[in-house]
């Protein structure tokens, strides 16, 4: 079975673990700091603060703007649960637009009837390794005054033009596994904004400066210093793990047949964290794959608001139409950069075989 994610761990983060092992120094230390200066180059940011997970990230960045009771934030309910997650740990309610149907992000044509007296920031999602419109969101925040917090937990180094994601307001990074660049668990946000990330680092440690001395309430959101190791070695090996996520795609995008494949807007670096397709008859379409030994995984089978705490929050009737359609007809599947080019002919030939056997999904819209 060709797996639908297969991280990557080599020699060269074996032997820097050892290392930071051997030197004892565990916790958040000297490799934090050093991960944190290489990943905010990486990004073209002034800061980066390392954080214990994503959604940790997401939850300081939030925290970092004073988001609290009593306010609301703007996000997408076509994301994982971190994103909205994060905006209930601090009090505030989320409060969700749909997605363009094209590039399955924010649509940023729906954000400002969306906007209230309480709303204090965006949350777009940068989905699959495409940068949600921060461009034009980024004005918007500008012009009514929020704060903007991008969920770029699926695009390392993606990018608009020559912008990054994680250039705009705040951005948080994940570190889990199967992303495209991993650390075991970990996250991170990206900022110019100086104060906001002396915000960050102050909340992340129990509100601590000079030792056993706490200024706010904090958290334990510390990343380990073995984590930061791996962290190390993983980020020179980014640029290379996702131009081989891109020449896959670019063989998919030529190749397969009967499946609406991937809208990339024009002058974006699209990083395909996953390569998610469109299919008829959705759930028939894994179980054929699997059949003919290829993986496959449904980002996400349940919108947001769906979810059981959201039901109960009574978000539950709300209808966003495209995320709807979405859940339905999405597919993601393998493009991690360990695939061989016969694993890479395999897919496509089980994703044009199974489309030609259950049918073709059509979507001239999704082509514009
Ligand atoms: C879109 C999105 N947001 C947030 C997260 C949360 O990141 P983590 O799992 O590192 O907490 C993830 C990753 O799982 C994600 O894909």
């Amino acid at each position: 079975m060709i797996p639908i994610a297969r991280p990557q761990l080599g020699e060269e983060e074996k032997q820097l673990v050892w290392e930071t092992m051997a030197s004892g120094l565990l916790a958040q230390g000297p490799r934090v700091r050093e991960f944190e200066e290489r990943f905010a180059a990486l990004i073209g940011t002034a800061h980066a603060v390392a954080t214990s997970s994503g959604t940790t990230a997401l939850h300081l960045a939030l925290l970092g703007y004073g988001i609290g009771p009593g306010d609301e934030v703007v996000t997408v309910p076509f994301t994982f649960i971190a994103s909205a997650n994060s905006v209930l740990y601090t009090g505030a309610r989320p409060v969700f637009v749909d997605v363009d149907e094209r590039d399955f992000n924010m649509d940023p044509a729906l954000v400002e009837a969306a906007i209230t007296p309480r709303t204090r920031a965006l949350m777009p999602v940068s989905l699959y390794g495409q940068p949600a419109q921060m461009e034009v969101l980024a004005e918007i925040a500008e012009r009514r005054g929020l704060a903007l917090v991008e969920d770029a937990c699926q695009s390392h180094a993606a990018s608009i033009g020559e912008r990054h994601s994680g250039t705009w307001g705040a951005g948080t990074f994940s570190f889990y596994p199967t992303k495209n660049m991993t650390t075991g668990e970990g996250g991170m946000l990206t900022t110019d904004d100086g104060d906001l990330a002396e915000r960050v680092r102050l909340l992340r440690e129990h509100g601590m400066k000079v030792r056993y001395h706490h200024d706010i309430v904090g958290y334990n959101f510390r990343m380990t210093d073995i984590a930061a190791a791996i962290g190390l070695a993983q980020i020179e090996k980014l640029a290379g793990y996702n131009s081989r996520r891109r020449a896959i795609a670019a063989r998919y995008d030529a190749e397969l047949r009967g499946v609406v494949t991937p809208h990339v807007r024009p002058g974006v670096t699209h990083v395909y964290h996953q390569y998610t397709i469109r299919v008829t008859r959705r759930d028939a379409f894994a179980e054929a794959l699997k059949e003919r030994g290829v993986g496959s995984a449904i980002y996400y089978p349940i919108p947001v608001h769906r979810q059981t705490p959201f039901v109960a929050l009574g978000y539950g009737g709300d209808s966003y139409p495209v995320t709807d359609l979405l859940t339905e007809q999405v597919l993601s599947i393998p493009v991690h950069p360990s695939l061989s080019d016969d694993e890479v002919t395999t897919v496509v030939e089980a994703v044009n075989e199974t489309a030609a056997e259950l049918g073709s999904l059509e979507v001239g819209a999704s082509r514009a």
